[in-house]
């Protein structure tokens, strides 16, 4: 197997420690000749990769080299495969998006209604520019992205990209579903084959099967409805925040039973119960500050400092093994399927060809092949394309820097719904967001 050059933009996420121990734990998938970290932010990196470099030392000694690097050439002149994991505004920002549609009544969520919107503009550029310089140095190299919100920044970039084969938008949110299914199964991970549709965090599994082909969705929905739901996966599994989302798939599955839900779908289906629950001062984003974050900086800074492991407890999560696996299929082409973003072109039939769905399609070294899904019942095509037509608006209006499109995309949300309530919010995220969001149009209604 040919080793292979990684590069993860955004070496100084909070995810990255936990992605280089998935590539430890993944070596035989996706073997590495060396590991190169990219970030504008060289201090917030060089923390990270002080770590890093000890844990690649102590348990990837195959490993040919390790790097840190604010330098778009040095970054990307060898890569083979590029993870992209960006934020826009950092958390700083992220806050801001789940406080100002909650001071409205509204859901305040990162990648959902107004919070997602929000996000989505001040991605998109940046986004563009990252793989524009990418591809000036390693036309060839594939690139992940798992950037937020995946559904506009998919959108975009299907735009701006059109022939770009070797683009791939992926999110680990169905994985981290499948991770409680298996566990709810007594199964690995790996031994299910998923049947699911939708768009990002906006879709449902249809069916779970084994590699075997046996049916387990009646066992499953079972299971869900009568001893309840629980994230598994190591990142997750003891977060408050994280158990009460999954327990919502026990009460979206009683309301709707045809299909297992993404647990996205709570902002959607819930937006009061899910304002009520929310403090506008310990939003997500402040968890985030408060928990994870400081828990990644205290173990860096300890590793560092050590210059040791010892005694520090690392896990390994299903985000990064999920990016790895996509990742060899890709490179190895070994045809295996994954839920990935990616051009309808039909795969959803009753649903418009230039639309990123979320499928499973078999990954190839020709890019990824979804698989047909047939067409879809009313009620989730019907809040689909409602969803669908906000993140097609929000893209137009960065495109066409227009204050009317951004109007239309937030009264159209499921989370919004009412219109002067739409242009309260919309003033206030453009002022929260000055510097980052293109200078908007206002149009004056022509009135003849
Ligand atoms: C899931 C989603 C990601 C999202 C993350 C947020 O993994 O798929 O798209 O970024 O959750 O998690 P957090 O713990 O930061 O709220
Ligand atoms: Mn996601």
């Amino acid at each position: 197997m040919k080793k292979q050059n990684l590069v993860i933009v955004g070496g100084g996420s909070t995810y990255t420690i936990g992605m280089i121990m998935s590539l430890i734990e993944e070596k035989r998938h996706l073997p590495l000749n060396n590991v190169v970290f990219y970030d504008t932010n060289e201090e917030r990196q060089s923390q990270i990769a002080q770590a890093a470099e000890v844990i690649l030392r102590e348990k990837y000694p195959e490993l040919n080299s390790f790097r840190a690097t604010t330098n778009k050439e040095d970054a990307f002149k060898d890569a083979d495969v590029v993870f992209v994991q960006i934020r826009t505004g950092g958390l700083a920002m992220r806050e801001q998006d789940e406080k100002i549609p909650l001071k409205h009544g509204v859901v305040g969520q990162e990648t959902c209604g107004p919070g997602g919107m929000a996000y989505g503009l001040r991605s998109i550029g940046d986004m563009i520019t990252l793989i524009n310089d990418i591809r000036y140095y390693a036309p060839d190299a594939w690139i992940l992205n798992y950037t937020n919100p995946a559904a506009i920044v998919a959108e975009a970039l299907r735009r701006e990209f059109p022939d770009d084969k070797r683009l791939l938008n992926i999110c680990d949110m169905p994985a981290a579903i499948m991770v409680s299914y298996a566990k709810m199964l007594n199964r690995e991970i790996w031994d299910l084959v998923p049947e699911y549709f939708g768009l990002n965090h906006f879709g449902w599994f249809t069916n779970i099967f084994d590699k075997e082909g046996n049916k387990l969705t009646d066992e499953l929905k079972q299971a869900i409805t009568q001893k309840g739901f629980l994230p598994e996966d190591s990142e997750i599994a003891n977060d408050p925040s994280w158990i009460n989302t999954f327990k919502q798939v026990e009460k979206m599955l009683n309301d709707f039973p045809d299909y297992l839900p993404n647990t996205y779908l709570q902002y959607y289906l819930y937006p009061e119960d899910m304002v009520n629950k929310e403090s506008v001062d310990n939003t997500r984003a402040r968890q985030v500050i408060n928990g994870r974050e400081k828990r990644v900086h205290g173990l860096a800074d300890q590793i560092a400092a050590n210059n040791s492991t010892e005694g520090v407890e690392l896990e390994v999560d299903i985000h990064g093994c999920y990016m790895i696996r996509v990742a060899a299929s890709l490179l190895y082409n070994n045809r295996e399927t994954f839920i990935v973003i990616t051009e309808n072109n039909g795969a959803i039939s009753n649903i418009q060809d230039d639309a990123m769905v979320e499928v499973p399609a078999v990954l190839t070294s020709d890019g990824p092949k979804p698989l047909a899904v047939g067409q879809i019942p009313t009620f989730e095509k019907g809040l689909m394309e409602g969803q669908l037509a906000f993140e097609k608006l929000v893209v137009d209006g960065w495109y066409e820097k227009s204050y009317q499109k951004l109007l239309q995309a937030l009264t159209l949300n499921r989370t919004v719904v009412d219109a002067p309530k739409a242009r309260a919010i919309l003033d206030d995220l453009i002022e929260a967001n000055a510097g980052y969001w293109p200078e908007l149009k206002r149009q004056v209604a022509a009135l003849q």
